[in-house]
Formats: structure tokens, sequence, C-alpha cells
């Protein structure tokens, strides 16, 4: 089975609307045509910044696809602050982020809001970019595995086959994340094919197409370890897709 690598730039609460223009545009330079045929390629400002990288992907009609770093799980309502999946896609987000270690932790998202905002993306038509990931404590106590599979199936609850088949889960080890430790591509491989093992017991086909992808303090140094294994298809890349110099070596990962 193969399926496209993709790569995601999580910019976190970084980069004004000006900055994200800027950022869009030398990222673009640095890839041409036969880059985005061997991957695709996505970008997640803050939503301040969405419209702005909007325009000048459509006016530059530049390859990169745009991506949110979170949803609310309601289509509309008396929810002051929130942001709809349709308000996103009317501005031709791509990609939703969904149930980031970030979220999880700090804004105490657990297994049924994440599946309830993965719902509401898929509904408008969007794909959700669903984080998973074991903490310090969770692995020092060899709960890993358990940990993946229960937020794995968690966010995937109700799902449809082919729903299932078009979306993408990023493995991320809470300890890895804006660390500079990141995980062995061996262990990565293992965990990947044990999430991938989970979708294809419940859904079938979809757990062959799913596109898995590592995060946690991904560079240009160690992208290629990742992208070797069989069952890693991609990064979502925090720190390192901030300076576009950097972020395009990684996305080109094989130069
Ligand atoms: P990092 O972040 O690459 O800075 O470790 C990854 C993420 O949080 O998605």
């Amino acid at each position: 089975m193969s399926r496209k690598p993709l790569m995601v730039g999580n910019w976190k609460m970084h980069a004004n609307h000006l900055e994200t223009i800027q950022m869009v545009q030398k990222l673009s330079y640095r890839l041409d045509g036969p880059d985005y045929d061997r991957v695709d390629l996505a970008v997640a400002p803050p939503f301040t910044a969405l419209r702005s990288a909007q325009t000048v992907i459509e006016a530059d009609q530049i390859p990169i696809a745009l991506a949110a770093q979170n949803v609310h799980q309601e289509p509309e309502g008396a929810f002051t602050g929130e942001i709809s999946a349709t308000m996103l896609a009317k501005l031709s987000v791509s990609y939703v982020i969904v149930g980031h270690s970030e979220r999880r932790s700090q804004f105490l998202e657990d297994e049924a809001l994440i599946n309830r905002k993965a719902k509401a993306v898929l509904a408008a038509e969007m794909t959700p970019v669903i984080c998973v990931g074991e903490t310090l404590e969770q692995r020092e106590a060899g709960q890993t595995d358990e940990v993946l599979i229960r937020q794995v199936a968690g966010a995937l609850s109700g799902l449809t086959p082919d729903q299932v088949a078009g979306l993408v889960i990023a493995y991320e080890p809470v300890w890895a994340i804006g660390t500079a430790h990141s995980a062995e591509p061996d262990d990565v491989q293992q965990r990947i094919e044990r999430c991938r093992a989970v979708v294809i017991d419940s859904f079938a086909d979809g757990g062959e197409h799913i596109r898995i992808l590592y995060g946690g303090s991904v560079n240009p140094g160690n992208i290629g370890g990742y992208m070797a294994k069989r069952d890693i298809d991609g990064a979502l890349v925090g720190g390192a897709s901030l300076d576009p110099d950097t972020f395009a070596m990684i996305v080109r990962y094989w130069t």
C-alpha cells in the first residue's frame, strides 16, 4: 500500500498574519513542482493568519494546503471565543489538528471531545489530523500501547471505514515534543504499526489507507530516519517548521 507522505507545520501560537505571509512565500520559494509530487505539504498558522495565508496561497498558486490548529465541536452557537469547522472550511482549510497534547493537557480535552471535534471536521469536508501519544510517566509505567489504543479507538469511535481511510493520525509522544529528545525511529515504527493494527481491526481497509505521521522534535537531521520506516507516512513539525529554510529541508527529506 503506497501512501503519499504528508508534512504538516504546526506553528502553534507563533506568527502574526504578516509574518505568516512571509513564511508561506519563503517556504514556497524553496520548493518546486517535483517536491509537491512526492509530498503533500500543509501549514497550520494561528486562526488570525488563516485568511492572509489563504489569500497568498491562492494569488501565487502555491500548492501548500492550509491547516488549522483546533476547532470547536459544534457547528455554531453561543460559544464566545470559539471557531467552527464551517468557518475554517470557508477559508479553504483542508486539515484540522485535533487533540494535540497541548490541548489535552492544558485545555483538558478528552477522548469524547476529540471524537466530536473529528466528526465536526469531517462533516465540514476537511481532514482531521488526530494527535495521540503517551506522557513520559505513562511510558515509564509500560502503558504506551494501552494509551495509544485507547486514544486511537476513542478518537475514531462511530466513524465509517470510508471516513477513517481519509484521515490522518499523528503519533506524538508527549515527552518528545519541543524537547530535542526525539523518539527512536524503530520505536516509532513499532508504535505506529500498533496504531495501524487497531484501525485495521475496527475499520479493515481504512487502516491501510490512513496516513500516520510522527511528531516530536523532528529536524532536518532526523527526518530521513523516520521516513525510511514502512509505517511512518510523514511528520507533524512544530519548532523546526517556523524557519522556512529548515522546514523546506525536512519536506525534502530525501535530499
Ligand atoms: P516539535 O512540536 O516539533 O516542536 O517537537 C511538534 C508538535 O507539537 O506538533
